[in-house]
Parts: structure tokens; C-alpha cells; sequence
């Protein structure tokens, strides 16, 4: 059984450690005392399982590796998101507070997600600016979806969305429109 010790980050429904014995690696334990626990967990992992069985280009997605026993309970291995250097990705919400980026190049970068999420029929539906992460690279620069996708709960809605991608697509365009509104919101934000 691992035991976890460094906290990464920390979410409403769950901790983020660090995998003990893989440094490229997060290993994310839900609050199972939560007041609204959300089974995030679980469902993330169902999605990620259905994504990979299409063959989808998960190239924008934390890759999600299945389950270990902690001692904080069980837990979902996830790909560490880091930059080209090393450090830890930052979230966008703190990217463009720490000005680490031009409004111009968030813009295209959300503007790129975006497509991508329509383009492969990729449902993101907790569509936070801290579910996005920046990830620096020399070349390019991306942005990684770290949590958010497939679905709230595990619903007969979500199954239909997975049978039908002509319903996937009409809720991504929802969601995706939403998202941009959140990103104008924030950037105006910072603006003033
Ligand atoms: N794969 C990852 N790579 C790097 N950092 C991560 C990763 N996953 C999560 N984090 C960090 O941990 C924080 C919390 O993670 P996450 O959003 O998965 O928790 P949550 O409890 O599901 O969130 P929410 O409050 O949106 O329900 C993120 O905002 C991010 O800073
Ligand atoms: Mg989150």
C-alpha cells in the first residue's frame, strides 16, 4: 500500500499527491466526506478508458494510468503535467494572474483547446479555468485538460452522450462556449 506524503494541489472533491515512486506521476485520492461528493474518480476513469478504446488524440488530456491502494484510500494514477524545464504546470487561472502569458496567446492557445475538443468529440465538462493547466514549452506552448471531462455523474444522459456523438457534439459546443465566456470574464478581468 503507498503512502502518500506531498500534496500538490487540492481540489473541492480531491487531494493531489505526488506517486511516491513515480516523479512523473500524481496519484488523485477523493474527500470521500465531501459534502457533495462527486464520484470524480470514478467516472474520469471510465471516460478515459472509453477515449483510448476509440483511439482518440488524447494529446490535450492528462493520461490517466488506473488505480492503486493508498493509505489514503484508493487512489487514480494521472500523468504529472509539467513544463519543459521540470517545475510544475500552472493552472491558466494562474498563469495569466502571473502575467506568464499575453492575453493574445491565452487567447489562440483556448481558441486551439477548443477546436480540439470538438474536433476528436471530447466532452469537458467542468469547464474551470484551474482544470486547464499551461504547459511551457520552448517550441509551443499547450494547454492540458487535468480534470473536468466526461461527465458530473454518472448518468443515463452521460451514456447517451457516449452512443451518440451527434448529442456529445451539440453539449461540447455548450460547454465550449461557456468556457470562452469564463476565459473573457478572467481576462477582462485582469485587464483593469
Ligand atoms: N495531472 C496533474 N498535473 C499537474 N497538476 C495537477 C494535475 N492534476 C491536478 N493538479 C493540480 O491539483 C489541483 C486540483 O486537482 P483537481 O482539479 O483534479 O481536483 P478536484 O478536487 O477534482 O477539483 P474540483 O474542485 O474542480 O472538483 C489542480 O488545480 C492542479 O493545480
Ligand atoms: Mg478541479
Amino acid at each position: 500500500m503507498l503512502e502518500l506524503s506531498m500534496l500538490i494541489g487540492e481540489g473541492k472533491s480531491r487531494k493531489v499527491y505526488q506517486h511516491p515512486i513515480d516523479p512523473q506521476k500524481v496519484i488523485k485520492v477523493e474527500y470521500l466526506k465531501a459534502k457533495h461528493f462527486k464520484p470524480n474518480n470514478e467516472v474520469e476513469y471510465l471516460y478515459y478508458a472509453y477515449l483510448k478504446k476509440k483511439n482518440k488524440d488524447l494529446s490535450c488530456v492528462a493520461k490517466c494510468y488506473g488505480w492503486v491502494e493508498t493509505k489514503e484510500g484508493r487512489g487514480l494514477v494521472f500523468e504529472k503535467i509539467c513544463n519543459e524545464d521540470g517545475t510544475l504546470a500552472k493552472t491558466l487561472r494562474e498563469a495569466i494572474a502571473h502575467n506568464e502569458l499575453t492575453f493574445e496567446e491565452a487567447d489562440g492557445l483556448i481558441c486551439e483547446l477548443i477546436e480540439y475538443l470538438k474536433k476528436n468529440t471530447i466532452m469537458f465538462v467542468d469547464v474551470s479555468l484551474d482544470n486547464i493547466v499551461l504547459r511551457k514549452n520552448a517550441s509551443h506552448n499547450t494547454l492540458v485538460i487535468i480534470d473536468g471531462l466526461g461527465s458530473r455523474r454518472m448518468r443515463l444522459k452521460f451514456k447517451m452522450y457516449l452512443l451518440f456523438p451527434s448529442f456529445a457534439q451539440y453539449k461540447i459546443k455548450k460547454q465550449t462556449q461557456k468556457l470562452y465566456r469564463k476565459f473573457k470574464q478572467l481576462t477582462c478581468k485582469a485587464k483593469k
